[in-house]
């Protein structure tokens, strides 16, 4: 035994463009934020893994999630060859990141726990290595996820992001500079896996109202891109308003996320709406300036529900 605990972190992250749409292989924008996940793993004498969850949560996330946290992990020490019959480990999972839905906290620990694993057991993972593994891992929380979530949390930045089949297309992007974001808690802690499959039943049953939606969201996304490489932050607001309609319309919102998004927007936000899974989790507010960040935040905070002061591009 080394004595020293191998460490990891995995970056937090909110969709700008494009969540559920990516899954049918529509482009999307994401950008991590400032907020991480750290994973520590021991080892000890005996055998099994015990995870020690000390992240901050939002209320009921933890135990929500815990048959699919025992899923992900047994495919990520299958994938990573690591066989727990015979060998025991103490993961730590810690670090800033709300353990909520909607700002990729399932993805963040299992790219966390993946590099944790890699310097305990000298493995050198390469970077594409540790989203694989974070990718196998998001099998167990939703099933047959986009890769976009542990994209973000093993890479970090802002993304183009692109699913293509099994693999998929990863651009960097850049911002002039960071910009001031807000993401509102609704509290409500959501299963992707079931607000996926609520998508993909009404698309099959309305094939030609999704193809226009698709489309639709497939011209905005590039249009978005161009506003976000200009750094023209007003239209890009516009743009954020507009893929909110478009996820109201594929069904994946909900009263309190709506709400938020419109309280946000009448506090002064450029661009707000939905971010992630949907029915319930986070939404995200387009707030440049200091100033402007804290209106939104505090008018969010006086309804009763948490803010998250953050940035994108940085
Ligand atoms: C969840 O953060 C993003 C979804 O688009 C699912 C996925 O991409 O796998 C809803």
């Amino acid at each position: 035994m080394r004595g020293i605990l191998g460490q990891g972190n995995g970056f937090g992250k909110v969709i700008l463009f494009n969540e559920h749409f990516v899954v049918y292989g529509i482009p999307a924008i994401v950008s991590a934020i400032g907020a991480k996940t750290t994973a520590l793993v021991e080892r000890r004498p005996g055998s099994g893994v015990e995870v020690k969850d000390e992240r901050p949560e939002t209320k009921g996330y933890k135990a929500e999630k815990l048959s699919q946290q025992k899923e992900s992990l047994d495919r990520m020490l299958k994938f990573m060859n690591i066989d727990p019959e015979h060998n025991a480990f103490r993961i730590t999972l810690g670090g800033g990141l709300i353990a909520a839905s909607g700002v990729g906290a399932s993805a963040a620990s299992c790219a966390a726990i993946a590099r944790a694993f890699s310097e305990e057991l000298d493995l050198k993972y390469s970077d594409e290595k540790i989203n694989e593994i974070a990718y196998e891992g998001e099998k167990g929380y939703h099933g047959t996820p986009s890769g976009i979530d542990n994209t973000a949390a093993t890479y970090g930045g802002l993304i183009w992001y692109k699913r293509e089949g099994i693999s998929h297309l990863m651009e960097r992007m850049r911002l002039q500079k960071p910009v001031e974001i807000v993401m509102g808690n609704t509290g409500i802690v959501a299963d992707t896996r079931v607000v996926v499959g609520g998508v993909k039943q009404r698309k099959d049953k309305e094939p030609d109202k999704y193809a226009r939606l698709f489309e639709n969201a497939e011209r905005l996304v590039r249009g978005a891109r161009k506003q976000l490489e200009e750094f023209n932050l007003e239209r890009l607001g516009t743009y954020m308003d507009e893929n909110h309609a478009l996820l109201q319309q594929i069904g994946v919102s909900c009263d309190e996320l709506d709400a938020l998004v419109d309280l946000a927007r009448e506090s002064g936000a450029i661009g707000a709406k939905m971010t992630g899974t949907g029915k319930g989790g986070y939404m995200v507010a387009l707030t440049p300036g200091k100033e402007l960040q804290e209106r939104v935040a505090v008018a969010i905070e006086r309804k009763g529900f948490d803010a998250l002061r953050t940035t994108i591009g940085g």
